[in-house]
């Protein structure tokens, strides 16, 4: 699926989010930049080592939940990688929306920042961190909307969905943001 926000345009794939060709490509990271399973483990795997190599020594400390940091992409086809911090879910009493809204946003400028015309994002926080796939939706494509309108800028937003039942969710929110 794809929406057109002047000449910008969110997609929505299912597939992986290690096989895109973009310039950017988001890491669905831990706040120690630790490397964990799932997206983590897959950028890894497929990155080779030097990502990691060169975010243990950018980044001793890690990176703050709501935030994101770059690094280069090793083997990836990508020119960087975007480790984002999203929040684990506590039942969305912890501020869990306003800081996955925070990883997303900074993931945006920091492209924007980097030269960057794409983008692809995995669905932030709904797998170990077990964020409900639905108010991700909602919150992830309303911070990629806004920030398109504003910014008019990068020109591809993807989000790389893992099986029918994460596409389906984002693609609902997507046709009643466009409706
Ligand atoms: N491509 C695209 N999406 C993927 C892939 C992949 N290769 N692998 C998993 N996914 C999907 C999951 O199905 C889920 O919907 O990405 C979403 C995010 O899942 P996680 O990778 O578990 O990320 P998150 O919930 O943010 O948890 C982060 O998990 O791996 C650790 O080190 C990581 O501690 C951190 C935590």
């Amino acid at each position: 699926m794809i929406v057109q926000f002047g000449d910008c345009r969110i997609e929505l794939v299912q597939g992986d989010i290690t096989q895109q060709e973009v310039d950017a490509i988001v890491n669905a990271a831990n706040s120690a930049l630790m490397g964990g399973s799932g997206v983590d483990g897959a950028i890894h795997r497929v990155g080779g080592p030097s990502i990691m190599a060169e975010t243990d020594s950018l980044y001793p400390n890690g990176c703050p939940t709501g935030s994101a940091v770059p690094s280069t992409a090793g083997n990836l086809s990508a020119k960087y990688v975007l480790h984002a911090v999203g929040p684990v879910w506590h039942g969305g009493t912890k501020g869990e929306s306003e800081m996955l809204a925070s990883a997303y946003r900074t993931c945006l400028e920091l492209a924007v920042q980097n030269g960057c015309k794409s983008i692809a994002f995995p669905a932030l926080s709904t797998g170990v961190y077990g964020y409900p796939m639905d108010l991700a939706a909602e919150q992830s494509l309303s911070v990629a909307r806004e920030f398109l309108i504003e910014k008019k800028k990068p020109s591809v937003v993807r989000f790389v969905l893992f099986g029918d039942g994460a596409y389906g969710a984002f693609a609902r929110v997507l046709e009643s943001l466009t409706a």
